[in-house]
């Protein structure tokens, strides 16, 4: 993966979005948003929390509440920002879309998340493929709320910028599927059973309840090179989900030196999306139902 976009942003016009290539920070133009954008969000914040209660971990479902996250209206990050900065110093900025990895990587390493300002149309409602406002806000904002993943985010972000600078293309990989499957698709273990963390998920109706009560998919114990070497899917529902069994892991598994590592693990083979291996924690084994062979990424 190189520095260019790794999408093609998007910019909203009334043709829809136009794609344009753009890192600019952008004030979020909260007085432009029509009814139909807030309906937009009010109709999936609806939804996804109904379907979150019991399914999303707690602290996800409290800081949603703590931020003041309703239905009635897209937030205003100037508000947000207020609670988040207060709870744990990070601040959001408003981007056109997803940006340049290096640039991405340093807004974390500063606490800067980027949300893209504009939300899907009407009729995107059940599938969008570029991350929009409602996947960014609702799915990826809430946690930065809770402490330690706020730390593992900003830890992220800066051995990201170590990674561009020093590593080079294998080591992103390794990163990138770390991201992937945590910060997007992780799931917890809790007292009460497992429990949604990742932002992919949070956003997706769909993959709510495939990722917990679908036989489908493997889920199986975080393991930090296990997931660095797995191959994921973009178009589809994940095959493998990786289990944490708390933040605390979470910062503890990463907080190593990944310069070995990334050494070690460039020559290691990748893993397809779907295998289980000996060593694996299985809490389950997919009966892989449904799954295209071809498409890892
Ligand atoms: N410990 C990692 C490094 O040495 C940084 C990191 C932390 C990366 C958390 C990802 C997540 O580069
Ligand atoms: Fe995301």
């Amino acid at each position: 993966m190189d520095s260019t976009p790794r999408r093609v942003e998007h910019q909203h016009t009334d043709k829809g979005h136009v794609p344009v290539y753009t890192t600019a920070i952008v004030t979020q133009p909260w007085d432009s948003y029509s009814s139909d954008d807030h309906a937009t969000w009010g109709t999936l914040y609806r939804r996804q929390r109904e379907l979150l209660l019991g399914r999303a971990c707690q602290e996800f479902l409290d800081a949603q509440d703590a931020m003041g996250m309703d239905d009635a209206h897209i937030p205003r990050f100037d508000q947000l920002n207020r609670i988040l900065q207060a709870a744990t110093g990070w601040t959001l900025i408003g981007v056109e879309g997803l940006l340049p990895e290096l640039d991405f990587f340093e807004h974390l390493a500063n606490r800067r998340f980027p949300v893209t300002w504009w939300i899907r149309r009407p009729e995107q409602i059940d599938y969008i493929a570029e991350p929009d406002l409602f996947h960014d806000l609702f799915g990826h904002v809430p946690l930065l709320m809770e402490p330690r993943f706020a730390d593992y985010m900003q830890a992220y972000g800066a051995g990201g910028v170590r990674a561009a600078q020093q590593f080079g293309e294998q080591a992103l990989q390794n990163l990138t599927r770390l991201y992937w499957y945590t910060v997007e698709f992780g799931l917890i273990n809790t007292a009460d059973g497992l429990r949604i963390y990742g932002a992919g998920i949070v956003s997706s109706a769909g993959e709510s309840h495939y990722s917990l009560e679908s036989t489908a998919p493997n889920r199986i114990g975080f393991g930090l090179e296990r997931i660095m070497c797995t191959r994921y899917r973009i178009d589809t529902f994940q095959k493998t989900y990786f289990v944490i069994d708390s933040f605390d892991e979470l910062m503890a598994a990463t907080a190593t030196d990944f310069a070995p590592l990334y050494a070690r693990l460039a020559s290691a083979p990748a893993i397809a999306a779907g295998d289980v291996l000996p060593s694996d924690r299985v809490f389950q084994r997919g009966n892989g139902q449904g799954w295209s062979d071809a498409g890892d990424v």
